[in-house]
């Protein structure tokens, strides 16, 4: 694996540029700027499809079978998923959405209680939080690892607090060893969101189930995609009969006995057959689609952490694999001549490797006022409790790290180490092209 040399380390510590593989061939004028740029191959597309899937999605089809009631393809993917996590019992759902909402409501997470969640989080968690009527009270994140701020959790608990609801995001595993510590001190539940992280890991254990529920998501942008889709998983029988029971209508299940033929209250959240036979196909490729990104990844991070201005994400010592739905690292513009964020990301583009900034300070964002200014929130919650959480929004290490965010999407992982080299030259190629970029 090629690193950094020492005597590389040294030049950037002088500020001198480090030679980095053959970059000096290929730097030069900017590609956005008219010159060469570093990545002329295309990247991977995704998903990537079977066709080897197609007869068996055609005989669901034929059959009229098209529901999980009466049919067999979601149960034997719940099966399968449960096995492939390390887990007793897999409730396959609609969505990530609709599986975290089945979630909070079988816990008994109900209308006027808090939960605390990351900030820096895909919309879905603030929402399925706000549908349950629950109040998402957020701890802010931390910068060097892009999750939740585990010492900032304890100072936002009161007696409302039911639930912590950690977003294992971008795929990278959130600090479980402290938020479980923190949730048993405190009597709280734990859900996790792990809609990004499929076979991600911490202590070899998957993230998802690590925690009282864990809750995936299948959408087509995702490393087990169906187009739609999640999943539940846990341990205890009785609560994911529950699950079960809730997803279907609130029909009785297992342990939710026949008392009438709705014996609790319900919905359809329920996965169709040809989503499961998508996810048994799709899963074929997912262990090794997971190891190819988390080996990239760690090369890249080898690759670009001695330029100056970049600081790749850092992972927790506890995380034996990332799942990398998203490769990030933060952009220091004071290292790049002070060219906004914007420029870098401009000009990455424009060198052939897509890019983005990614999540935005979401909770300044209408929905929370639009929540704390309903009917519903003003009855659940006091005046003095809404002035109050008004007046703790703020969330500086999150408004860091939004303006400071540098994604890479997962496709970019699935190549090879030479694919990673692109992308460590094209950012060095900008580096060294900083007094032309503001
Ligand atoms: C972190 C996170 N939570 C929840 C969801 C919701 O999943 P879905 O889109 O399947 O409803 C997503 C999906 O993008 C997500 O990324």
């Amino acid at each position: 694996m090629a690193t950094a040399s020492a005597g590389a380390v040294a030049a950037v510590a002088s500020g001198a540029i480090p030679a980095y593989g053959n970059l000096s061939k290929k730097a030069g004028k900017l590609a956005i700027h008219g010159g060469q740029r570093v990545r002329t191959k295309s990247w991977p597309s995704w998903p990537i499809w079977d066709k080897s899937a197609e007869e068996a999605i055609l005989s669901v089809v034929r059959s009229g079978i098209w529901c999980r009631l009466g049919g067999t393809k979601v149960s034997e993917f719940e099966e399968k998923y449960a096995e492939l996590m390390g887990v007793k019992r897999c409730l396959a759902t609609a969505s990530g959405t609709t599986a975290l909402l089945v979630a909070m409501h079988v816990l008994g997470i109900d209308a006027g209680d808090e939960v605390i969640v990351s900030p820096y989080t895909f919309i879905a968690t603030y929402n399925v939080v706000f549908l349950s009527k629950v109040l998402p009270v957020f701890a802010d994140t931390d910068p060097e690892t892009f999750q939740i701020n585990p010492d900032k959790i304890e100072e936002r608990i009161n007696e409302r607090t039911k639930a912590i609801l950690p977003v294992h995001i971008l795929g990278l595993p959130a600090n479980m060893d402290r938020i479980n510590a923190i949730a048993k001190k405190h009597n709280l539940l734990v859900i996790e969101d792990a809609c990004q992280a499929w076979m991600a890991e911490w202590r070899g254990k998957k993230c998802g189930t690590l925690s009282d529920l864990g809750c995936f998501s299948f959408q087509n942008s995702k490393h087990l995609p169906a187009g739609e889709g999640g999943a539940i998983v846990g341990n205890d029988d009785e609560i994911m009969d529950r699950c079960y029971s809730f997803h279907n209508c609130g029909r009785p299940y297992g342990s939710v006995k026949r008392t009438s033929s709705y014996p609790t209250r319900g919905s359809n959240r329920r996965m169709q057959e040809f989503q499961a036979v998508i996810l048994m196909s799709q899963m074929k490729r997912l262990e090794k689609d997971t190891q190819t990104r988390w080996e990239n990844a760690q090369y890249l991070t080898s690759k670009i952490k001695d330029i100056p201005g970049i600081i790749p994400h850092k992972l927790y010592p506890q995380v034996t694999r990332a799942a990398y739905h998203l490769y990030p690292f933060r952009y220091k513009k004071e290292h790049f001549n002070n060219a906004p964020r914007q420029k870098f990301l401009a000009a990455l583009s424009a060198e052939g490797v897509p890019c983005s900034g990614g999540y935005g300070p979401q909770y300044k964002d209408g929905l929370v006022e639009e929540a704390l200014n309903s009917k519903g929130y003003n009855r659940l919650f006091s005046k003095r409790r809404l002035k109050r959480y008004r007046q703790e929004l703020h969330y500086p290490d999150n408004d860091e790290l939004c303006e400071e965010a540098v994604w890479l999407s997962q496709r970019l992982l699935l190549t090879t180490k030479s694919d990673m080299d692109d992308i460590a030259d094209a950012i060095l190629k900008i580096y060294e092209n900083r007094d032309k970029l503001a």
